[in-house]
C-alpha cells in the first residue's frame, strides 16, 4: 500500500514512464447503486462489486472506476458527498473498500475514484456550519455566498444558470443566496479560499493511503469561479459550457482551475507509481481541453466526441483526428468513450435518425422519431470495436458490454434524476442507462441484480434478454465480441498515442467506410454503410468481425472488421 507523504517536495512533475500503465489500458465504469447488489436491498454495493471482480477478470478489463459511494442524501445519484472520507452504509463499509482494492490488486486490476470538488452535499457538516453562520463569517467563506440584486436582495445576484435548469442561485431567506451549479443540493465550494484546497489535498491523500491507483475528477472545469466584485452576468446563461476559448466565461474552465491541477500532480507524483488521474470536462472540443491532460496536471481528461458523434463516417474520423492531434499536444493518450451514466446508452443512440435531439427523444419515450433496435445495435457493437481498435484509454460503461439498450420506459413518477424536475419535465433524464444490470434472466431476483428481487429503478422484462448469463457460451453474443475484443487489443492494440494513425487509402474503404493499420499489422475498417458492403482485400484474414456473422470477404453493412495481412 502507498504511503501518504506531504505535498510540495516532488522534483519533477512529469509522470515516470513506468507510471503509464493508464496510456493502453481499458477502464470499466461501475456505477456502485446499479451493478449488483450483494445485500438485497435494492441498491448495488461494494459487496456486489467485490463479487462481480472474477468476471471483470474475464472481460480483460485494467481498471474499474467506480461512480461516488460516499454517504449522500443521492439528490444526484451520490455526486453530492456529504462526506469524502467515508461510504455510504447503504454501499458498503471501509473493510469492504479495503477488500475491494486488495482483491482487485491480485487480480491485476487497478481501482479509479470519482472526487467531487466542484461542489458538496447540502449536508456536508462544512455546509450545514455555513447556513447557520453569518454572512462573512469563515464556514460560508468555504461556498460561494453573495446578497442578491435589488434594494432588499430579492433578485439573484447574476444570471447564471444551473446545469441542471433554473437560476445557479439558492436564495438563504435573509437576501444572501448561494451558489448551485447542479441542484440545489451542491452548492459549490469556493476554490479562492486556500482552507478548500488543503482539504482536497487531505482528501486526496486519505484515497491514496487507502491504496486506490487513481481518480476521476468530476466537473474538472467548474471549479475556478470569477468572484470578483461585481459579478458579472454571463452574455448567455443557456449555454452550459465556456462562450469562448480563451478563459473569459465567470463560471467555466477558467485559467486559474490549472493551478489546482498542478498542485494535485505534485501530491499524485509522490506516490509509486504516480497516480493517475483523469479530468471530466464537457467543453467544446478544442485545444483548451487537452491543457487539463498536461503532464505537470491531471494527465488525461475525457474525450467525449465519439459519445457525442453522430453514426457518420466523416464525423467518427474527424472526432479521432481532433483527438489524435491534441492528446499529442498534450502528450497524453487519447481517450475514447462510447456511454457512461450521464447519455442515453449507445446501443439505443446510434439508432437516433441524425439530426434527432437526442433530449427530446429520450423524453418521448423513443417513439417519435422511431429507432431500428437491430440496426442500433449492430452499429453500437460495430463502434465497440472501433474504439477498442484504437490506441489510448477505451472507457466501457457497465452494461455496454453486453449490448444493453437505454430503458425508455421508466414512468415519470419512477424517475430520480433531479434533471427531470428542475428542467420542468422538458428532459426525462439520466436514469434509463442506470437502470440496475441484468445478470440472469431470473425477473423475481432482479435479473441477478439481488435476490430480494428489489431494484432501485424498475428493471424492463426485455432485460432477461441481455441477461450476461444468457451470453455465456454464445459465440455471437455482444460480451463474447467485447472479451475476444480485449483480449486482441492487448496483443495488437497497445501502442499509446506515440504512433500516427494510417488511415486506410479510399480504394480500400470506398466512400462508406473508414480504418486504419497499426504498427502491430492489425487494421481496423468499419463501414458505415446499412446497405452495401464493403470487400475486404485479398490478403485479409479476418481476427474478428463485430456481426460475429462468420463473413470473411467483406464488410458486412453496419460492421467493422479487425484484420492482418497474411
Ligand atoms: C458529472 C457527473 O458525471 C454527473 O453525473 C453529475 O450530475 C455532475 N457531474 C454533477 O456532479
Amino acid at each position: 500500500m502507498s504511503t501518504a507523504m506531504s505535498a510540495g517536495s516532488a522534483e519533477s512533475v512529469a509522470f515516470p514512464a513506468q507510471d503509464d500503465w493508464w496510456r493502453d489500458a481499458v477502464v470499466y465504469q461501475i456505477y456502485p447503486r446499479s451493478f449488483a447488489d450483494a445485500n438485497g436491498d435494492g441498491e448495488g454495493d461494494i459487496a456486489g462489486v467485490i463479487g462481480k471482480l472474477d468476471y471483470l477478470r474475464e472481460l480483460g478489463v485494467d481498471a474499474i472506476w467506480l461512480s461516488p459511494f460516499y454517504p449522500s442524501p443521492l439528490a444526484d445519484g451520490g455526486y453530492d458527498v456529504a462526506d469524502y472520507r467515508a461510504i455510504d452504509p447503504r454501499f458498503g463499509t471501509m473493510e469492504q473498500f479495503d477488500e475491494l482494492v486488495a482483491r482487485a490488486r491480485e487480480l491485476g486490476i487497478k481501482v479509479v475514484i470519482d472526487i467531487v470538488p466542484n461542489h458538496t452535499s447540502d449536508q456536508h457538516e462544512w455546509f450545514r456550519a455555513a447556513l447557520a453562520s453569518a454572512p462573512g463569517s469563515p464556514e460560508r467563506a468555504r461556498y460561494v455566498f453573495h446578497r442578491g440584486k435589488g434594494e432588499h436582495g430579492e433578485l439573484p445576484p447574476t444570471n447564471w444558470l444551473s446545469n441542471f435548469g433554473g437560476s445557479a442561485w439558492e436564495p438563504c431567506g435573509d437576501g444572501w443566496y448561494y451558489l448551485h451549479t447542479f441542484a440545489k443540493e451542491q452548492p459549490d465550494l469556493n476554490w479562492d479560499n486556500p482552507e478548500v484546497h488543503e482539504e482536497f489535498l487531505g482528501i486526496l491523500r486519505f484515497w491514496c493511503g487507502k491504496g486506490v491507483d487513481g481518480f476521476r475528477i468530476d466537473v474538472s472545469h467548474g471549479l475556478a469561479k470569477d468572484l470578483r466584485e461585481p459579478l458579472r452576468d454571463r452574455p448567455d446563461p443557456t449555454k452550459q459550457y465556456p462562450q469562448a476559448a480563451d478563459g473569459s466565461d465567470p463560471m467555466w474552465d477558467r485559467d486559474a482551475v490549472h493551478d489546482i491541477y498542478r498542485e494535485w500532480r505534485e501530491l499524485f507524483n509522490q506516490y509509486k507509481p504516480a497516480k493517475y488521474a483523469i479530468g471530466e470536462s464537457w467543453t467544446p472540443f478544442n485545444e483548451r481541453v487537452f491543457q487539463y491532460a498536461k503532464q505537470d496536471e491531471l494527465g488525461a481528461i475525457f474525450d467525449f466526441s465519439l459519445e457525442k458523434a453522430d453514426w457518420d463516417r466523416d464525423a467518427y474520423r474527424a472526432s479521432i483526428e481532433r483527438t489524435w492531434k491534441y492528446a499529442k499536444t498534450a502528450e497524453t493518450a487519447p481517450t475514447w468513450v462510447l456511454g457512461n451514466h450521464d447519455v442515453p446508452r449507445i446501443a439505443s443512440r446510434l439508432g437516433v435518425p441524425t439530426g434527432t435531439d437526442i433530449e427530446t427523444w429520450v423524453t418521448s419515450n423513443g417513439t417519435n422519431p422511431p429507432i431500428d433496435p437491430a440496426s442500433a445495435a449492430r452499429r453500437a457493437r460495430a463502434a465497440a470495436l472501433v474504439m477498442l481498435g484504437l490506441p489510448g484509454t477505451a472507457f466501457i460503461y457497465q452494461g455496454e458490454e453486453l449490448g444493453l439498450p437505454e430503458d425508455f420506459d421508466l414512468l415519470p413518477e419512477e424517475l430520480q434524476d433531479p434533471i427531470w424536475e428542475r428542467r420542468k419535465h422538458a428532459f426525462k433524464g439520466r436514469d434509463g442507462c442506470r437502470v440496475p444490470l441484468p445478470w440472469t434472466g431470473e425477473k423475481d431476483k432482479a435479473f441477478g441484480f439481488n435476490d430480494s428481487g428489489r431494484a432501485w429503478l424498475p428493471q424492463p422484462d426485455w432485460f432477461a434478454d441481455y441477461a450476461e448469463s444468457g451470453q455465456e457460451g454464445q459465440d455471437d453474443s455482444t460480451l463474447n465480441l467485447y472479451r475476444q475484443a480485449v483480449a486482441i487489443r492487448k496483443r495488437m492494440v497497445k501502442h499509446g498515442a506515440d504512433i500516427d494513425l494510417e488511415w486506410l487509402p479510399d480504394d480500400v474503404c470506398g466512400p462508406d467506410g473508414f480504418g486504419w493499420t497499426l504498427p502491430s499489422g492489425m487494421t481496423v475498417l468499419t463501414n458505415f454503410s446499412s446497405t452495401r458492403s464493403i470487400a475486404l482485400p485479398e490478403h485479409a484474414a479476418v481476427l474478428l468481425e463485430s456481426r460475429c456473422s462468420g463473413t470473411v470477404d467483406r464488410v458486412l453493412p453496419e460492421t467493422t472488421v479487425w484484420y492482418r495481412r497474411v
